[in-house]
């Protein structure tokens, strides 16, 4: 699949004349609790197994974009040109060359309240504001499906990034990867709280990127995918019940087999230092007091938390850093 050629069947074709001056866009991140890892089209985004994700209204990047009289992209991260030579920039421009009319060059300006790459999915929100931005930019007015594709093109999580609440992305079957979106699950449950333990803001020694690749090659992966395709469902028949316990286990579950995955993979791949080691102990503590209380983890040292607003305070009397969040009743909202 030539991914340009893709690009342009999604895409109106762009008259040059009707192009803003500049667009901008705010998109929210988002937290996998039924995880997304292992691709079956490196190229495409395209996953292995389907994800379950919840949106983070107040957590997020809004990325501005225009053109530039010049020979190159210009990349701007919280104020902080990205040098040319960073892996990230190249991962920008190649993106915005899927887009790029004729050999124009793009200011990307972008503003995220999210640590990056600590595991709290920055690039995430980041590729789902881009291309909300570029929507803009050439007033595309695509629907969500669309948006939710090409957001997948430049980070496979990003895709969920687009919908507020329960997010679902169904893997899809096809090659070129058109059924391969992320919808919204249409719940609201507003007494689930997220805490995000906010343990490191240092950048990850590896990308998960990377070591999604390791772990597709462990002899542990195939059982993995297994249980991801029973967890999901597990976790929707959860929501649709409103069995929290049920909900919290399964979601528990779901990261310590994708934690013990990439331990078990050649070279094992660590995220977990001593502090987040302590902080699953006290979450543990919460709850053989019979609280209910879970904890996930991504690519990064950081936890985020899982409880019921009835559980707030005691939560927050455990963690010294815990920031809670109310996904369900917070509006999407842009903080810059
Ligand atoms: C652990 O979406 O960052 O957060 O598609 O290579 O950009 P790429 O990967 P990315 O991976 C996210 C991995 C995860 C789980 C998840 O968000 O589902």
């Amino acid at each position: 699949v030539n991914i340009k050629e893709l690009v342009n069947t999604i895409i109106p074709s762009t008259d040059i004349t009707d192009i803003e001056a500049c667009g901008a866009a705010y998109a929210p991140t988002n937290i996998a609790l039924c995880k997304y890892w292992g691709k079956r089209n490196k190229d495409l985004n395209l996953p292995t197994v389907s994800s379950l994700s919840i949106t983070l209204p107040t957590k997020g990047a809004i990325t501005r974009l225009a053109y530039r009289d010049a020979k190159d992209d210009l990349v701007i991260v919280n104020g902080n040109v990205v040098p040319k030579t960073a892996e990230f920039y190249t991962r920008v421009v190649t993106f915005l060359d899927l887009f790029r009319p004729k050999n124009l060059c793009f200011a990307v300006k972008t503003n995220s309240n999210v640590p990056i790459s600590a595991g709290l999915a920055s690039s995430a929100c980041g590729f789902a504001a881009m291309v909300l931005a570029l929507n803009d930019l050439f007033s595309w007015q695509l629907p969500l499906k669309q948006l939710s594709i090409l957001a997948r093109l430049g980070s496979g999580s990003a895709c969920r990034s687009l919908y507020p609440g329960f997010v679902i992305w169904n893997k899809g079957l096809l090659a070129n990867g058109l059924d391969s979106f992320a919808k919204k699950v249409d719940i609201d449950w507003p007494e689930l709280c997220i805490g995000i333990v906010l343990l490191t803001t240092e950048k990850k020694n590896i990308s998960s990127r990377k070591a999604m690749q390791i772990s597709v090659n462990s002899p542990g992966y195939p059982k993995w995918i297994q249980n991801s395709e029973r967890d999901i469902e597990v976790m929707l028949q959860a929501i649709f019940d409103k069995d929290f316990l049920s909900l919290g286990l399964q979601v528990e579950n779901n990261s310590k087999a994708l934690h013990a995955l990439m331990l078990s993979s050649e070279p094992s791949i660590q995220y977990s230092n001593s502090a987040t080691e302590h902080a699953k102990g006290l979450v543990a503590d919460l709850r053989a007091e019979g609280i209910d209380v879970f904890f996930t983890q991504d690519a990064g040292a950081n936890l985020k938390l899982l409880f019921l607003q009835q559980d707030a305070a005691k939560v927050r009397a455990k963690f010294t850093h815990l920031e809670i969040l109310q996904p369900f009743t917070e509006q999407i909202q842009e903080y810059v």
